[in-house]
């Protein structure tokens, strides 16, 4: 059941797709949905496809979806869409976004997609059987140890003035190979999922960026938790993502950067 529709989730994510490319070809048009935060005709128009093609295909399924056009039907199955992660990413040409689909039955997640139409990158996994990249098996990196990998992280577009991660982005640069700010959590959490990174970790994400990529991450054989270690709650303040083996030593910096704020 879950495997027939994971099939459809994919063939959707890249119909959605089709349309991201689409717009990639035209000048962009950029709204604001608040100072910093951007919102295309891309952003509308991928939506449009993946709840159009949803409701046909699952009539009796919720949908939540960033911009809003989803509906909630009661259904205790929810599907969890961003129709473009990485907005503005598309808003400069820079081709790093993605379409990002996750289904929940009732707190559960059981699938994700995650697509990148510029390098048609197609990240998916159902629970219990695992995760793909383009069709092939993946797993989690083997670095263990903090100083040896690479991280990356993100800033919110909103709340810019509280920019409490710059603290943590700076400890984590110094003692790991680096830390890179790509501006698509859900892909992010997907190169978790294929070893690009070894962690990932965001504040303030909602839950249509990362339902997906929690699943990838699982079924690779990673480790998914808020920053302080404690189950991710599904939407909640923070998240930490990682191959496992360089969890815990995440966990231990961020304590110490925490501290180190709050008596500032
Ligand atoms: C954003 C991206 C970005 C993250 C922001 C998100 P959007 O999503 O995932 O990497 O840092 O917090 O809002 O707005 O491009 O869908
Ligand atoms: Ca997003
Ligand atoms: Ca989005």
């Amino acid at each position: 059941m879950i495997k027939s529709y994971l099939e459809v989730a994919v063939d959707i994510a890249q119909e959605a797709g089709k349309v991201l490319r689409e717009e990639m070809e035209r000048p962009p048009t950029i709204a604001y949905k608040g100072d910093f935060d951007l919102v295309t005709q891309a952003d509308r128009r991928s939506e449009q496809v993946i709840v159009r093609l949803l409701q046909e295909h699952f009539p009796q399924h919720a949908v939540a979806a960033e911009e809003g056009t989803g509906k909630d039907t009661g259904s205790e199955y929810r599907w969890h869409v961003d129709p473009l992660d990485g907005t503005t990413n598309f808003a400069h040409g820079y081709p790093c976004f993605c379409v990002s689909m996750a289904l929940a039955h009732r707190k559960e997640l059981l699938l994700g997609v995650i697509y990148n139409p510029v390098y048609q990158e197609l990240f998916a996994a159902a629970r219990g059987e695992g995760a793909t990249f383009n069709g092939r098996k993946i797993r989690c990196s083997k670095i263990d140890a903090l100083k040896n990998s690479l991280l990356c992280t993100g800033f919110p577009n909103h709340q810019r003035q509280s920019l409490s991660n710059i603290h943590f982005y700076r400890d984590f640069t110094l003692r790991s190979h680096g830390v890179r700010r790509d501006g698509s959590a859900a892909l992010d959490l997907a190169y978790v999922a294929m070893g690009r990174f070894d962690s990932f970790w965001e504040f303030g994400l909602n839950a249509w960026d990362t339902a997906a990529g929690v699943v990838l991450v699982e079924e690779a054989g990673g480790k998914i938790t808020d920053i302080h270690g404690q189950p991710y709650v599904l939407g909640g303040p923070s998240i930490l993502a990682s191959n496992g083996l360089i969890h815990a030593e995440m966990v231990s910096v961020a304590a110490e950067v925490a501290e180190r704020i709050i008596t500032q």
